[in-house]
């Protein structure tokens, strides 16, 4: 059977999306462009979680068991992070300048995670991701799957902090 898309992707609302699709097209939506694309989301997302799998699936018509079975196989794919929490911060070119890597520094003098890791409760991993598109709000972190605009080292801490503060109420 074919592989179909994930509905609930919706490029028109995630540019990073867009930049993937517009890699997808680029290539005529040809199964060859399969580790090219799974890069591509992992250079966007910071990770490969079941519904980017599904959706390049669908989209390049290949069986998610191949897509799987690649984004297993190499050591550069991550699949989604052990952590209970996910902070992604951009480093393309404008997130940079923006001061990506202030953010990423205040990170690891505060809680003592490096890009890739995840702290040792397993609360909060941390990964970097290139470009998700949205340039003009540089520097732009994910956090939990929403792209957020102008973040400050404070501003992000003080979400990551939010997020220990209601584990702990729970
Ligand atoms: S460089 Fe960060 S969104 Fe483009």
């Amino acid at each position: 059977m074919e592989a179909k898309a994930v509905d609930s992707i919706k490029p028109e609302e995630d540019s990073r999306w867009r930049l993937i699709n517009r890699t997808i097209r680029l290539h005529g939506n040809a199964p060859d462009a399969l580790i090219e694309t799974l890069h591509g989301v992992q250079e966007r997302f910071g990770f490969l979680d079941l519904d980017a799998l599904k959706y390049v699936a669908g989209s390049l018509k290949v069986p998610l068991s191949r897509v799987y079975a690649v984004a297993t196989f190499y050591h550069y794919f991550t699949l989604k992070p052990p952590g209970e929490h996910t902070c992604v911060v951009c480093k393309g070119t404008a997130c940079y300048i923006g001061g990506a890597a202030g953010i990423l520094d205040d990170i690891n003098q505060t809680i003592g995670i490096s890009p890739g890791e995840t702290t040792t409760d397993g609360r909060i991993s941390l990964l970097t991701a290139r470009c998700l598109g949205s340039c003009g709000l540089a520097p732009a972190v994910v956090l939990d799957g929403q792209v957020c605009g102008r973040m400050t080292p404070d501003a992000v801490l003080e979400k990551i902090g939010s997020w220990t503060s209601h584990d702990d109420d729970a």
